[in-house]
């Protein structure tokens, strides 16, 4: 396990540029409260991979953007909000496990703890934590 503390938004944007260099699964999956910082990681994930206009897919449960970096096995950058899901079989019918079982697409999973008995166990899991200081955040990968 490896802690991060952030202390503002823009860090935690640039932790996941950071962070999207290595990945070691195409799956991630995001947990932690109401504006703990879910989507902000996944807009630094997005900047690394050249897209610049991730915003919370929560009203649409998964946002399909194409990657602009020329030399990534990654093509697409599939994000899904779990938030608002109530049925599991909504996300199968939109086809998750086919997104999943292609590795040029890295899925980025915000409440992923809502699904997990779909996820594959390679999955790589970073919880976020409010802190003391209302713009920290503890987050652990
Ligand atoms: N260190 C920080 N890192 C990230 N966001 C911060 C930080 N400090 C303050 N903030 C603020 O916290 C909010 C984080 O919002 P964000 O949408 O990323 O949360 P979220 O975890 O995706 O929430 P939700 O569960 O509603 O989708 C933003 O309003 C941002 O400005
Ligand atoms: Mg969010």
């Amino acid at each position: 396990m490896v802690k991060y503390i952030t202390k503002s938004l823009d860090e935690t944007i640039s932790l996941g540029e950071k962070l999207a260099q290595n990945f070691k699964s195409n799956v991630v999956g995001l947990n932690g409260e109401l504006g703990s910082g879910k989507t902000a990681i996944t807009k630094g994930i997005g900047n690394y991979f050249g897209i610049k206009n991730i915003t919370s897919p929560t009203f649409v449960v998964m946002k399909i953007y194409k990657t602009l970096k020329n030399n990534s096995k990654i093509k697409n950058l599939v994000h899904i909000d779990c938030y608002r899901l109530e049925t599991y079989d909504a996300l199968l019918d939109i086809g998750l496990m086919d997104y999943i079982n292609d590795e040029k697409n890295l899925i980025i999973i915000e409440w992923a703890n809502k699904i997990s008995d779909y996820l594959p166990k390679q999955t790589i899991y970073v919880n976020f934590k409010l802190a003391n200081n209302e713009n920290e955040r503890i987050i652990e990968m």
